[in-house]
C-alpha cells in the first residue's frame, strides 16, 4: 500500500514526536490574540515545514464574518505580525484551510452549528477528527464555552478511536486563588487535566527554555548553584510601554497578578528548580511545582515591608511625552493599580536556604528587557580583594531573556600592563551570532507542542493554584492597609525609591539594564 501523503504525521521539532492532522478551533476567532499571534504563528511552522501536512483551521466568534473575510483578516495580521513574509504558494494553500463559524458563545446553539461546520471540513480535508479548542476569550467567557463545547458532544474525547479533544487557556485564569480554582473547576468539569494546555507564553520562549539546559546541560553550574556560592538573584521584566488600549483589563488586574503571578514565578522556578530526573513533562512540570510549593508566604503586615508597589507618574520615554498612569484614558483619576512591583522572597528548601530572590517588573520603564541575574558571593577579603585593592565585583552571571538574547558571565581580569590592578570584564554568548536561524515566536512552539500532545511547557492546574495562593496572601496583605496612593515612578525611569531602599537595605543594587 502507498500511503497517503495527506494522512501522514509531522515529526515534531525537539522530540521527534509524530504530529497527527487536526483541527484547530479558535474561540475568540476575531479578535486580538488570533491576529497578531496564532494566525501569524501557525503560517510560520507552515513556511517551516512543522505543521502536520492535514488540518484546518476554524474561528468562531460573535463578530459576523465569512471564510472570505476570515482569510483576509489572517492575511492582514500575517503581513503585520509575522516574522516571516507571506509567500503566495503558500499563502494559498493555506487559506483554503481556513473558514469561520459567526455565533455567540452564549448560546448552546451555536455550538451545535460549529460542530456540523467542523465535521463538514473534517470531511472536506478527510482529517481524522483530533481536535484542538483554543479558548481566546475572557474567562468570563471560559464557563460558557466548555458548557456549550460539552453539550455539542465535543468535551471528552468521542467514542470512536483515533480521535482526541484538547482545549488551550489562555490567561488570565483567575485573579485571586478562589477564582482560579473556580475556573479550573469549570474547564475540569468537561475535559480531563491531561486534555488541558494552560498557557504561560514565556515558558515557550527560547531563552526561558533554555535555562533547564543552560542548567543542567553544562557542568559547570550546577555545583555552584546553591545558597554556598550564590548571594542573590534578580529577575526583571521591564516594559517601555505603558497600558496602551488595555485600560479596561489592566484597572482590574495590575502587575502583580498581569506579570509576576505566571510569568516571573515561572522564570523563578525554571531558574531554582531540582535537577528532574528526566524530562517526561509530569516529571519536569512537578519540579517548576516543588520551587512554588516552598516560596515563603508573605502575609499580613510582611507585605509591606516585603514588596513595593508603585505607579507611573508623567515623564518621558525615548523622547516621547508619556502621561501619569492616573491620566491614561479609561483609568480612574484614584485608582490605586500598580503598575509597578518589586519584592523579595525566600524558597525554603536546603538549596536556597537565605538566598534572596528580587522579582521586578513595570510598565513605563525605560526600556524593554528582561533578564535573571545570579550574582555569586563575595570573594575573602585577602589578595586582591584585600587592601589597597578595591572590593573586587563579585562573579555575576546574567541571563537576558529578551532583548538581546544570550548570557553573560561577570569575571575580574588583570589589566594588562599595571602591577595588580583588576578590572570586570563579561564572557558573553549572543543567540544571534551563534545560531544563524532566527528562534520561533514563543505561540509557535506551545501550538505545535499541543499538537505533539507534550505538555511540559504548559501549567497544571496545582502550579496555576500554588501560585495564585502565594500571590493571593500578598493581595490580602495589601488590602488588610486598606486603598492608599502609591507611590510614583516618573515614565521612563526604573521605579520608584522605595523599591532602591527594599534592596538596598540588604548591601546590594538593582542592576541597570
Ligand atoms: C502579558 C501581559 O501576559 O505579557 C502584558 O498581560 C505584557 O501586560 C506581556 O505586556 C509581556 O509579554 P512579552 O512577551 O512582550 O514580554
Amino acid at each position: 500500500m502507498t500511503p497517503d501523503p495527506e494522512h501522514h504525521a509531522t515529526p515534531h521539532a525537539g522530540s521527534g514526536v509524530a504530529i497527527e492532522p487536526c483541527t484547530l478551533v479558535i474561540l475568540g476567532g476575531s479578535g486580538d490574540l488570533t491576529r497578531r499571534k496564532l494566525l501569524p504563528a501557525l503560517y510560520n511552522l507552515l513556511l517551516d515545514g512543522l505543521l502536520p501536512s492535514n488540518y484546518a483551521v476554524i474561528g468562531f466568534g460573535r463578530t459576523p464574518c465569512t471564510d472570505e473575510a476570515f482569510r483576509t483578516f489572517a492575511r492582514d495580521g500575517i503581513k503585520k505580525f509575522s516574522r516571516q513574509e507571506i509567500r503566495q504558494d503558500t499563502w494559498e494553500d493555506f487559506a483554503r484551510r481556513l473558514c469561520y463559524v459567526t455565533g455567540s458563545g452564549d448560546d448552546p446553539n451555536a455550538y451545535r452549528d460549529l460542530r456540523t461546520r467542523i465535521e463538514a471540513v473534517e470531511a472536506q480535508f478527510t482529517l481524522p477528527g483530533h481536535r484542538i479548542f483554543y479558548l481566546a476569550i475572557p474567562p468570563n467567557s471560559f464557563a460558557p464555552a466548555c458548557q456549550g463545547l460539552q453539550q455539542a458532544g465535543m468535551g471528552d474525547p468521542p467514542d470512536s478511536p483515533g480521535r482526541s479533544s484538547r482545549v488551550i487557556v489562555e490567561k488570565p485564569i483567575g485573579r485571586d486563588l478562589e477564582s482560579a480554582r473556580a475556573i479550573n473547576a469549570t474547564i475540569g468539569g468537561v475535559f480531563r487535566e491531561s486534555q488541558i494546555y494552560r498557557i504561560d507564553h514565556y515558558l515557550g520562549k527560547e531563552t526561558v527554555q533554555n535555562i533547564m539546559v543552560l542548567r543542567f546541560a553544562n557542568a559547570i553550574f550546577e555545583p555552584i548553584w546553591n545558597h554556598k556560592y550564590i548571594d542573590h538573584v534578580q529577575i526583571t521584566v521591564s516594559e517601555e510601554e505603558g497600558i496602551g488600549t488595555r485600560a479596561q483589563y489592566y484597572e482590574q488586574a495590575g502587575a502583580l497578578r498581569d506579570m509576576v503571578q505566571n510569568h516571573i514565578l515561572q522564570l523563578l522556578a525554571l531558574t531554582a528548580m531540582e535537577p528532574p530526573y528526566s524530562l517526561d513533562p509530569e516529571v519536569v512540570r512537578n519540579a517548576r511545582m516543588e520551587v512554588l510549593r516552598c516560596l515563603r508566604p508573605i502575609r499580613g503586615e510582611t507585605a509591606e515591608h516585603m514588596t513595593v508597589r508603585a505607579q507611573y507618574a508623567h515623564g518621558a520615554i525615548n523622547g516621547q511625552e508619556v502621561p501619569g498612569y492616573r491620566r491614561e484614558t479609561g483609568i480612574r483619576p484614584d485608582s490605586t493599580t500598580e503598575t509597578y512591583v518589586a519584592l523579595k522572597c525566600y524558597i525554603e528548601n536546603w538549596r536556597w536556604a537565605g538566598v534572596p530572590f528580587y522579582l521586578r517588573t513595570g510598565k513605563a520603564m525605560p526600556k524593554r528587557a528582561s533578564e535573571i541575574a545570579v550574582q555569586l558571593k563575595d570573594i575573602p577579603e585577602i589578595l586582591f580583594s584585600a587592601a589597597p585593592h578595591p572590593r573586587q565585583a563579585p562573579n555575576l552571571l546574567t541571563l537576558r531573556i529578551q532583548p538581546h538574547e544570550g548570557m553573560a558571565l561577570r569575571i575580574m581580569s588583570k589589566i594588562p600592563g599595571s602591577k595588580g590592578n583588576t578590572h570586570p570584564v563579561e564572557m558573553n554568548f549572543n543567540y544571534g551570532d551563534a545560531f544563524s536561524a532566527p528562534s520561533p515566536e514563543a505561540y509557535e512552539r506551545l501550538l505545535l507542542d499541543v499538537m505533539a500532545d507534550d505538555a511540559s511547557l504548559f501549567m497544571r492546574h496545582d502550579a496555576v493554584e500554588a501560585s495564585w495562593a502565594w500571590v493571593t496572601d500578598i493581595l490580602n496583605g495589601w488590602d488588610s492597609h486598606g486603598s492608599r496612593w502609591l507611590p510614583e515612578y516618573p515614565a521612563g525611569t526604573w521605579g520608584p525609591i522605595e523599591a532602591d531602599r527594599l534592596i538596598e537595605t540588604d548591601g546590594s543594587k538593582w542592576r541597570v539594564l
